[in-house]
């Protein structure tokens, strides 16, 4: 990542921090983006700002208690405030793609959860038609390649085409999820309908949840060189 995309990133989380006040309960997102709001919450926590966050991932999960920021679950703590995570792709709906750090499950819940959830993005994350990112697609590891047919085949029917396949760890094995799943990335350049492809998904048995985010972002912060661009509602 370049410095000036990271830099943007900083400036994104810093934006979304003073959306927080005393006392909210909070959702923390996973990626870089979402590392840089959970850097700056836990430095004002340690200033004593009070809040309960409920982390979408072990990693930030980790991040959040090396900061010393109380931790919940969604079983203690079932609705929250405010959700602070990135995306992947954000188009003029405010629909997302997500789950390229294999979040996405929990992501979804969490964000499901969260009276807000607000975006916090680079520009690079822009784009008119979803899809130029892989699609990740949650599945159970049981028949997984009848899975992957089975989304491939549905895919087309709601007009993608490209490859559909799993995600591979660094050692070469099936990346696998902190719910223990497996990951099919869709590389399908563009999606037209991505209503249609989301309701397919949900139907296909074996997927356990996909990364197109719809109707759950109210706002999406975006920074660049030239500044921060807010999207949506963030009131
Ligand atoms: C993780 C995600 C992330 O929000 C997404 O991959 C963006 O990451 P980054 O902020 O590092 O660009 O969906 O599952």
């Amino acid at each position: 990542m370049s410095d000036k995309a990271d830099a943007a990133k900083r400036l994104a989380a810093a934006r979304a921090l003073e959306l927080v006040r005393d006392g909210m309960r909070i959702g923390l997102g996973t990626g870089s983006t979402a590392a840089h709001f959970v850097a700056l919450l836990g430095a004002q926590v340690g200033q004593g700002l009070r809040v309960i966050a409920v982390p979408t991932s072990e990693r930030t999960r980790e991040q959040a208690l090396a900061l010393s920021i109380p931790l919940s679950t969604l079983d203690e703590t079932p609705e929250l405030d405010l959700t602070i995570d990135g995306a992947d792709e954000f188009d003029p709906a405010l629909r997302l793609i997500k789950g390229g750090g294999a979040a996405l499950l929990r992501e979804k819940i969490v964000a499901a959860a969260s009276a807000r959830m607000i975006v916090v993005t680079d520009r690079s994350k822009q784009v008119d038609t979803l899809g130029r990112f892989p699609l990740p697609v949650e599945v159970d590891r049981f028949g997984l390649e009848s899975t992957r047919r089975h989304v491939a085949r549905l895919a087309a029917d709601a007009g993608c085409s490209g490859t559909v396949a799993p995600r591979r760890a660094p050692d070469g094995h099936f990346l696998v999820t902190d719910g223990g799943h497996a990951i099919l990335d869709c590389s399908f350049g563009a999606i037209p309908d991505p209503e249609k492809l989301a309701r397919g998904l949900n139907a296909i048995p074996g997927v356990v949840e996909h990364g197109l985010f719809i109707g759950l972002a109210k706002a999406i912060i975006v920074a660049d060189e030239q500044g921060v661009e807010v999207i949506g509602d963030i009131a």
